[in-house]
């Protein structure tokens, strides 16, 4: 039998579906829901990000607005220019595309972003939240995992769920976001001893390494769900995951294929999270 392979293509625009019919009802209450989005520098594969970013908006209905910075910005101008749109009424979320010049503290400007804005999740306040099991926005890739599996028709509750990979942006958020949802929770990573003999006992794996084979057939129990979260390049120069696909899907029950698995969830759940700042700064529930 061969796994049912998870469509994380169609389940986004789901997502931005929904997102489309909340800022509808948004705007017929008056509300605007609108995302400021922030590139500083050359980076191209940034500016790939962003134009998605804004691509995602418009399909939503979602106003953007648009800041491209120099290269050459300082640390204090970008501070500036967050304040102004901290302060901007007409501002609901605030997206500093990472990573930035390396004359600007990324952690300084994360801090910068007020936490009701921050639509990323990344400031320590939402951060924290997201620890203690708090409404409110959640980090956009691991949020998107927890959806691909849900809408595969999989309750978390109760299942052995192995995260491999430990990083704050996906392996750790993660890992809280399954155990807020009733999972076991073990989290592996690079000093693991018997890693697959704590993944062949598990009924969901989520995985974060960016290395290529993380995961193989041997590790993975009959019928599990598999997220691949990884992004590779294979010596052939083809997009791969951290998953040996091709063998896992023989024994997974459900897998996500890279690409069009994790990867456009990221941007959907982000316009989620704009729903949820327009909402929670004009107290509409
Ligand atoms: N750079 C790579 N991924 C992301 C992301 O999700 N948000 C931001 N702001 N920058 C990124």
């Amino acid at each position: 039998m061969s796994a049912q392979i998870i469509d994380g293509k169609a389940i986004s625009v789901d997502i931005k579906n929904e997102a489309l019919e909340d800022a509808k009802i948004l705007r017929e209450k008056g509300v605007e829901p609108c995302l400021a989005v922030v590139l500083v520098g050359n980076n191209s594969a940034s500016r790939v990000y962003v134009n998605n970013k804004k691509k995602a908006c418009e399909y939503c209905n979602i106003k953007s607005l648009s800041y491209e910075l120099p290269e050459d910005t300082t640390e204090s101008e970008l501070l500036e220019l967050i304040d102004e749109l901290n302060k901007s009424k007409n501002v609901n979320g605030i997206l500093v595309q990472l990573p930035l010049p390396k004359q600007i503290d990324e952690t300084k400007v994360i801090l910068a972003i007020s936490p009701d804005k921050d639509v990323d999740c990344f400031h320590p306040y939402n951060v924290g939240a997201v620890f203690t099991g708090g409404k409110g926005f959640k980090p956009c890739t691991p949020a998107g995992v927890i959806e691909l599996i849900k809408r595969t028709g999989c309750d978390i509750s109760g299942k052995n769920c192995v995260v491999i990979g430990r990083s704050n942006i996906v392996g750790k958020p993660a890992a809280m976001l399954l155990m807020a949802e009733n999972g076991t929770v073990t989290i592996c990573h690079s000093k693991t001893k018997n890693m697959a003999e704590i993944c062949k006992n598990a009924d969901i794996i989520v995985v974060a390494t960016g290395k290529i084979n993380t995961l193989t057939k041997d590790m993975v129990k009959e019928g599990a769900i598999i997220i691949d979260v990884g992004m590779n390049r294979n010596e052939e120069g083809k997009l791969c995951g951290d998953v040996d696909f091709e063998n896992v899907k023989e024994v997974a029950g459900a897998i996500t294929p890279v690409p069009g698995g994790v990867g456009p969830m990221t941007i959907a759940m982000l316009m989620k999270n704009c729903i949820t700042a327009a909402k929670m700064q004009n107290g509409i529930e």
